[in-house]
């Protein structure tokens, strides 16, 4: 018999279990992903970037027209929260590098969203945006991050974050890490989580999620033994009967060894962790295709000095693609089946059955 799990408060709502499952664009985790996790009792998060390309409730909207895609971020939110039915938290995740945060963020809280996490930058500025109280939750990966953003909020608008999220250097996606911190051992998850949490205990009581190869309930006993209140997930939600993503994404997770698996600098300056596929290998060869950008999506993207569209190629792993980036962490060659969310989150809870 396995201790029970705490229940993650933030702000205003209650999840029965400290399971997050992370935010992931273009398209992987939108409505039905984040609505199914929040109805299981976890936190479920949309991943607000590029949904206009992407969602099934409202027609594909036109670069030109809504550019933003705010209607369909107001559609999935709306369903994701039809879905939760009352249960968990439901959370956006909107990164700061996007170049409409502003609407997004205005469009999420107005449309009930419970929760706004960002990363890929600090959100300063944040509280400013944000009327009512829908929870804050910063995404940082060390204990600097978590101070600089904590102290701003706490000397500017007298208020702090309702969570903090700490992903350590194994998780799926863009890595907040250079090459050498992604073996140091004061950067692996064991050693952050930690030190964010004496730098928070400063400021009074803000959980930590911690984030980056959790793939088991024995890892979630481990975060919690270091200070962590709960823990997010991401790859081990890909491979779900309910994730957003096309059945190719799922299976190729399935199908993945430890070999398949590697960090490539992205379009976007930063490191992240991809399933090696032609197209990275041809990437890694500096061959590129040529493009034409739609969206100007990215505040820092200068369109003309970049080899490729990452969005593009993310929405190509959304619909399963072969020329997808395939964004998956370092545990994802463990992952054998594609499972409902609520047999998921009864293993993350009871533990995996025997093999
Ligand atoms: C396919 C994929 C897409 C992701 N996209 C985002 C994203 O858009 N924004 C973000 O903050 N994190 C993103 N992440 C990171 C996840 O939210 C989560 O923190 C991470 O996957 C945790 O590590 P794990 O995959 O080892 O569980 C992504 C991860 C994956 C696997």
């Amino acid at each position: 018999m396995r201790t029970p799990l705490p229940s993650l408060k933030l702000g205003r709502r209650t999840a029965r279990l400290p399971i997050v499952q992370g935010g992931m664009g273009v398209g992987i985790s939108r409505w039905r992903l984040a609505g199914t996790v929040a109805r299981e009792g976890g936190m479920g998060t949309l991943a607000a970037q590029g949904l206009g390309q992407v969602t099934d409730l409202v027609p594909r909207s036109d670069p030109r027209s809504d550019p933003h895609g705010l209607e369909a971020l107001r559609a999935e939110i709306k369903a994701a929260r039809e879905l939760a039915a009352g249960q968990g938290i439901v959370a956006v995740n909107i990164m700061m590098a996007i170049s409409h945060y502003d609407p997004l963020v205005e469009t999420a809280v107005d449309a009930g969203v419970d929760a706004i996490v960002t990363g890929a930058g600090l959100p300063m500025d944040l509280p400013d945006k944000v009327r009512g109280d829908v929870a804050l939750v910063p995404i940082v990966s060390s204990a600097r991050a978590a101070r600089t953003i904590t102290r701003y909020w706490a000397d500017q608008y007298g208020r702090v974050p309702e969570a903090v999220v700490v992903e350590g250097p194994r998780a799926g996606g863009h890595l907040g890490f250079t090459r050498e911190q992604l073996t140091a051992p004061e950067c692996q998850l064991e050693a952050l989580v930690p030190a964010v949490a004496e730098v928070l205990r400063e400021y009074g009581d803000i959980p930590v999620i911690a984030a980056g190869g959790i793939y088991q309930r024995e890892d979630i006993d481990a975060a919690l033994a270091v200070g962590a209140r709960a823990v997010q997930l991401g790859t081990r939600f890909v491979a779900t009967e309910e994730c957003d993503a096309a059945e190719h994404f799922k299976r190729l997770v399935v199908a993945s060894t430890a070999g398949d698996i590697t960090v490539v600098r992205t379009s976007v300056g930063l490191l992240g962790r991809v399933l090696r596929t032609e197209l990275i290998e041809r990437f890694e060869q500096q061959q590129f295709p040529g493009f034409k950008c739609q969206y100007q999506c990215l505040k820092s993207c200068v369109a003309h000095q970049v080899h490729y569209c990452l969005a593009d190629h993310l929405r190509d792993a959304a619909e399963g693609r072969p020329e997808g980036f395939y964004f998956v962490g370092d545990n994802a060659w463990r992952v054998r089946e594609v499972l409902p969310v609520r047999e998921l989150m009864r293993r993350l809870v009871e533990g995996e059955p025997p093999a």
